[in-house]
């Protein structure tokens, strides 16, 4: 983990309400895995204290590219960040997903909202493709299919008002494919989105015994284990149940680690 001061390399609109921030990082680029995160200080906002968490959409040649939406004060704040600027950023913080995966398995990344940017590097990464599926309310709400198609993987589309893809939840065309066994082989699942989304993939994974790596979203505070803000409840392997924190412990948990009745209280 580094304290650096990332240039702002480019800062444009990216489609589906989303923007995509470019930034020169030579120190943490080189260290980032899949499925880790930057925790970056939004500047101008001194009143308020606390850095915002985003996942890394893209690190290679000391740039970090990351895909964010403007939700509230710190990534409003953010969207006016210009280039050249310079930006705090602590990172890569968590743990990243696996990327050795057992031999005969396909990998299958279920995405919602920004958990397409957050798998994206992991696409990149895996030794060879497998299959996507993602859902959002409207075409505008999905992104980065054609960065995935470009690497070879087979993407799956869902929109509930059926704007693009098949109209329904991502879980429609998950089950299509499940039911056809899977083309004869066992996926590893990879899942980035709303907790609710993460909850019934997790479900399909352990009532097969398969494995589903889910990362979790939290508010966070420190992002470095010190202030609790981020607990998820885990279960212990006797039968009880601890907390972990999802800035250091995770933000990826295995779907059998965590305790899902917690998880649905903070849904
Ligand atoms: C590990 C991790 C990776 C993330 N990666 C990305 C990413 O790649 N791209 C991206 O657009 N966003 C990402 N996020 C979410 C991002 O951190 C929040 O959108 C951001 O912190 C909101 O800050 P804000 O000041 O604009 O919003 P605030 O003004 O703090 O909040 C605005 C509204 O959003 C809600 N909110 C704030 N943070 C979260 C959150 N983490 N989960 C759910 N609701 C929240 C608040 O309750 C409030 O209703 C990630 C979050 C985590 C934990
Ligand atoms: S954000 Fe402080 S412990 Fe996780």
């Amino acid at each position: 983990m580094q304290l650096e001061t990332a240039i702002i390399l480019d800062h444009r609109d990216y489609g589906a309400g989303y923007r995509l921030l470019r930034l020169a990082a030579p120190q943490i680029a080189p260290q980032v895995r899949p499925g880790q995160f930057v925790h970056l200080r939004i500047p101008r906002l001194e009143a308020s204290v606390l850095r915002r968490p985003f996942s890394i959409f893209k690190a290679e040649n000391g740039e970090l590219a990351l895909l964010y939406k403007a939700i509230g004060r710190g990534t409003t704040a953010l969207s006016a960040a210009t280039v050249g600027e310079p930006l705090s950023l602590l990172g890569p913080l968590g743990n990243g997903f696996p990327l050795d995966l057992p031999a005969g398995r396909v990998p299958v990344l279920v995405a919602g909202g920004y958990g397409m940017a957050a798998l994206y590097l992991l696409a990149r990464r895996l030794a060879a493709p497998g299959l996507v599926f993602v859902g959002g309310r409207s075409a505008q709400d999905i992104l980065c299919v054609e960065e995935f198609e470009a690497l070879g993987w087979k993407v799956y589309v869902a929109t509930e008002d059926g704007s693009r893809g098949v109209r329904g939840l991502v879980t429609g065309p998950l089950d299509a494919w499940l039911a056809e066994g899977c083309a004869g082989r066992t996926p590893e699942f990879f899942v980035c989105g709303p907790n609710g989304l993460l909850e019934v993939i997790g479900q399909r994974a352990m009532a097969r015994d398969w494995r589903a790596w889910l990362s979790v979203d939290r508010h966070m505070g420190c992002g470095v284990g010190a202030c609790l803000t981020c607990v998820v409840k885990l279960q212990d392997t006797d039968g009880t149940w601890l907390w972990a924190r999802a800035c250091k412990d995770g933000p990826v948990f295995e779907s059998r680690q965590i305790h899902w009745d917690r998880i649905e209280e903070e849904a």
